[in-house]
């Protein structure tokens, strides 16, 4: 029997065609397809301007800089994300400063992050996790009272629809994104980060590339600078997917409504939510919750039997020794703590068939059950 994969991207003929054009063009970096991808991304978003780095953690260090934070700097954000989120403030000497998570959005508790401000708290660094959009108008409130930055990750979230009908990462705010195969859309390895103004713009693009404004010569720099920037084969790669991003999202939509409905009478396997009032998923992700009495770890290794790949997806960020050498410890964070604990990530992309996603449902559901803590079987 075949093995499912937990991800695949969604490569065709377009892709082929704009890489080919830019091999042949001989422009490999710094070319126009670069500027081809972010106007089309930027497009896509609604945003004026859009500039592409070499990952999501690049646009996320180049988001702090911008934001000035740095050391003394304290930054409240998520624990509950992937590892970059806070690593890009410790590559400045900022201290994240952790605060639980929402229950049913796994997002960051917004009175949780207000009670954690302080004099020395200079900004916030939401994650629209799995998808979600974070309560974006109440986070800016939050901002805006207490004069704090605002750094946006929704590297996991391209599409996503906020409580006000608006796309993350199209509010104003300095916003990242990442491109790593998995995501709603790829580029091989890329990111890209909305900046708030010209200026910034202006900025970014010199900080991508080695501190270079964009009309100086090769060896000219005036400031401190990274070479964080992306090819043009990878933005050929990029520009392709722009163009089918809507159909991209609606076939993993398609995918996610499928396993709700197949997973909605499996008993111990609580589906995510998809959209809430305005509020709309995009699905970077299939992440189910296991009932605290199932072994999510003895469930992965049955369905690794059964040629399904899955995942614990994820674990809480402050458990990292480079992280919880500033001062965290287990206990702190129970709602992130649990999710880590129960959650489990399925198989998940566009072209998974109904037979698929049946496949994966009907075997997760013999696990879940042969592996309940405490059962016969397990
Ligand atoms: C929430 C979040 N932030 C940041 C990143 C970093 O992106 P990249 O892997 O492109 O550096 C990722 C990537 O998975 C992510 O999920």
């Amino acid at each position: 029997m075949s093995s499912i994969p937990l991800a695949q991207p969604e490569i065709g003929k377009r892709e082929e065609e704009l890489v080919l054009e830019v091999l042949r063009s001989g422009r490999l970096s710094l070319g126009p397809m670069g500027e081809r991808f972010e106007r089309a991304f930027a497009a896509f978003l609604g945003v004026e301007d859009a500039v592409a780095v070499s990952s999501g953690t690049a646009a996320l260090h180049l988001g702090v800089r911008q934001l000035g934070w740095g050391p003394g700097d304290e930054v409240v954000t998520s624990p509950f994300t992937f590892v970059a989120s806070s690593n890009c403030l410790l590559y400045e000497g900022a201290r994240p400063v952790f605060v639980d998570v929402d229950p049913v959005t796994l997002d960051i508790d917004v009175a949780a992050a207000a009670a954690a401000v302080t004099e020395r708290t200079v900004g916030l660094l939401p994650i629209d996790i799995f998808g979600w959009p974070a309560d974006w108008p109440a986070l800016e409130a939050l901002a805006a009272k207490r004069g704090l930055g605002v750094l946006e990750d929704a590297c996991q979230a391209l599409g996503a629809v906020d409580s006000e009908g608006r796309m993350v990462g199209s509010r104003g705010n300095f916003a990242t994104f990442a491109f790593y195969a998995n995501k709603q859309m790829t580029t091989g390895e890329g990111g890209m980060i909305v900046p708030t103004d010209a200026a910034a713009a202006a900025r970014l693009r010199s900080e991508r590339n080695q501190g270079r404004a964009v009309d100086m010569g090769w060896l000219d720099h005036d400031r401190l600078g990274f070479n964080y920037r992306l090819s043009d084969v990878s933005a050929a790669i990029g520009l392709a997917q722009v163009e089918k991003l809507p159909r991209l999202l609606e076939e993993r939509a398609a995918v996610a409504g499928r396993y709700a409905e197949r997973l909605a009478g499996v008993p111990g396997v609580e589906a995510p939510m998809a959209a809430r009032g305005r509020e709309v998923r995009s699905w970077f992700v299939y992440v189910v919750r296991l009932a605290d009495e199932v072994d999510r770890d003895a469930v992965i290794l049955r369905l690794r039997e059964r040629g399904i790949d899955s995942k614990s997806y994820l674990p809480s960020i402050h458990l990292f020794p480079h992280i919880a050498e500033l001062g965290y410890r287990e206990g702190q964070f129970p709602i992130a703590e649990a999710a880590s604990a129960h959650s489990l990530a399925l198989p998940f992309f566009p072209q998974m068939t109904e037979e698929q996603v049946e496949r994966v449902c009907a075997e997760l559901a013999a696990a879940v059950d042969a592996t309940r803590r405490g059962s016969a079987q397990g």
